[in-house]
């Protein structure tokens, strides 16, 4: 059982840890769609792998993550033309890639989203 001290304590530290989560550069709206498959601390996979490090990287960049053969061979190369095809439209940019997302319809998200993944180093 949490009593009321305990439940004190724990509200304390997330209030103190807040601000600090929040100065990490903060996901664009558009990135809420990404986070049901990534994650974006280093070596973290879900459905997909960690975005960490990603930009700049070449397609199947993180250690541990099992890639489709297609993903691997595209290679692909994640600056801003590139994944700002792939976010757009996965399916046509790597044909036979396992990312199960339809795409980011407006150019304004892929640019958010792109920025951030620049910052995730
Ligand atoms: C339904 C799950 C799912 C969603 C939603 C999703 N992805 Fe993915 N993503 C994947 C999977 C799975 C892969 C690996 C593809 C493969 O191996 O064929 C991947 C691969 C990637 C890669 C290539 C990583 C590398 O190391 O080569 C990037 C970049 C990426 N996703 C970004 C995004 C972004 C940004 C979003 C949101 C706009 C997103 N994904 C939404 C599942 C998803």
């Amino acid at each position: 059982m949490l009593n009321t001290k305990k439940l004190g304590l724990v509200l304390g530290a997330a209030l103190l840890a807040a601000p600090f989560a929040a100065s990490a550069a903060d996901a664009p709206a558009a990135f809420n769609q990404c986070k049901a498959c990534h994650k974006v601390e280093a070596g973290k996979h879900g459905v997909g792998p960690s975005l960490f490090g990603v930009y700049g990287a070449k397609a199947g960049h993180a250690e541990g993550y099992k890639y489709s053969d297609n993903h691997v061979k595209s290679g692909m190369v994640w600056d801003d033309a590139n994944l700002g095809k792939y976010l757009a439209d996965p399916k046509a940019t790597i044909p036979g890639n396992k990312m199960a997302f339809a795409g980011l319809k407006k150019p304004e998200d892929v640019a958010a989203v792109v920025a951030y993944l620049k910052t995730l180093k």
